[in-house]
């Protein structure tokens, strides 16, 4: 009945970037850091440590969980506003890199939602045909993308990938389903330009670079009231309390969003996973990631509901709802 999780896998690159590393490349600080955003490091990727790497490397622990062989997959989606390239798509480097021969493969964009707007589309694909086997990634290298010399921004992002292989289950449990929303309205608070145009009669006049460029408090206060917001709605249309949830796994932003999502929910600390501390935001990486390192920690039992929520550039946002 349900598009259930057979696996899940994550990858970080190896360097860890401190805060007070980052005191030597912008004028900030580790108390500034911490009380701001809760973030202590990130992970910043070097080498060949690429999105579509990343990505791979996630997926192959994700099907080794799965008991999948890659060969068995029919579909590659990765959520992602960091790709290697513009064309071919990360997903498309995905499957040449772990041998998907028979899947077709795509890229996603919807910043920090990509994840739960991925999960939710491989849902649409399982229940119209219950033999796919879909790779589901959210993955990002936000450190291509964020200007080292502004402090707003660079300081709140970091690096990684998770995946989940899903597919089909005869018992009703699964992917119960999410409310997704858009408000592009509010694109200008929270945005990266793509490179110049190469047209001369399409150039961007304000076009300062392909970098992140955020309109923190504003920001803050959307993504607090949507979430919620969100989350409420669809433990409605599910005839659920927040009482019958076991665990959330937050698009992990910043400590402060977390907490206000926290108290606004009414939601005990033990309730919410987080480890923005550890990796920074990773944007459409930070739910899989979340969710494979409580997947092995033994966090989400059988039967429990478990519940997601992100919001990301766009506006994008919403909440979805798993019985693992
Ligand atoms: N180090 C030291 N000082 C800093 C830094 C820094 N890294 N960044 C800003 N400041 C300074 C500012 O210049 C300002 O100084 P001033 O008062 O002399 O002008 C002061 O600190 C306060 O700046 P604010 O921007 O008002 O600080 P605020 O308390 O709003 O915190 C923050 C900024 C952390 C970005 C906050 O607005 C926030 O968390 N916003 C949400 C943004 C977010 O999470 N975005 C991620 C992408 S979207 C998503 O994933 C949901």
């Amino acid at each position: 009945m349900g598009t259930v999780i057979l696996g899940t896998g994550s990858c970080l690159p190896k360097k860890v970037v401190t805060n007070s590393d980052l005191e030597k490349v912008v004028e900030t600080n580790d108390e500034w850091i911490r009380s701001r955003t809760g973030i202590h490091a990130r992970r910043i990727g070097s080498g060949d440590e690429y999105t579509y790497k990343l990505s791979a490397w996630a997926a192959q622990k994700a099907l080794d969980m799965a008991g999948v062989t890659a060969d068995e997959l029919d579909l590659i989606v990765v959520g992602t506003i960091s790709s290697h390239m513009l064309m071919p798509s990360s997903a498309c480097f995905v499957q040449k890199e772990i041998g998907a021969h028979k899947a077709f493969a795509y890229d996603l964009n919807a910043a920090c939602s990509g994840f739960l707007y991925s999960l939710d589309l491989a849902d649409k694909y399982i229940q119209a045909d219950h033999n796919k086997k879909i790779l589901v990634i959210g993955a990002e290298t936000l450190s291509t993308r964020v200007n080292w010399q502004d402090r707003n921004t660079c300081i709140l992002f970091g690096d990684g990938a998770g995946a989940a292989v899903v597919g089909y289950d005869e018992r009703k449990r699964g992917f119960l389903g999410a409310d997704l929303y858009s408000d592009g309205g509010l694109w200008n608070l929270l945005y990266m330009h793509s490179p110049q145009s190469l047209n001369k009669d399409l150039m961007v006049p304000d076009n300062d670079g392909a970098h992140i460029v955020m309109e923190g408090r504003e920001v803050f206060k959307h993504a607090v009231r949507a979430m919620s917001d969100a989350v409420r709605g669809l433990l409605e249309r599910m005839d659920l309390g927040m009482e019958d949830i076991q665990l959330v796994i937050p698009h992990q932003a910043n400590i402060r969003i977390l907490n206000k999502l926290k108290e606004r929910l009414e939601l005990p600390d033990e309730k919410v996973f987080i480890n923005v501390t550890e990796y920074g935001n990773t944007s459409a990486a930070s739910i899989p990631i979340a969710l494979d390192e409580a997947n092995r920690q033994g966090r989400i039992k059988k039967d429990d509901y478990l519940l997601l929520c992100s919001f990301g550039g766009g506006f994008t946002w919403g909440a979805g709802l798993i019985k693992w």
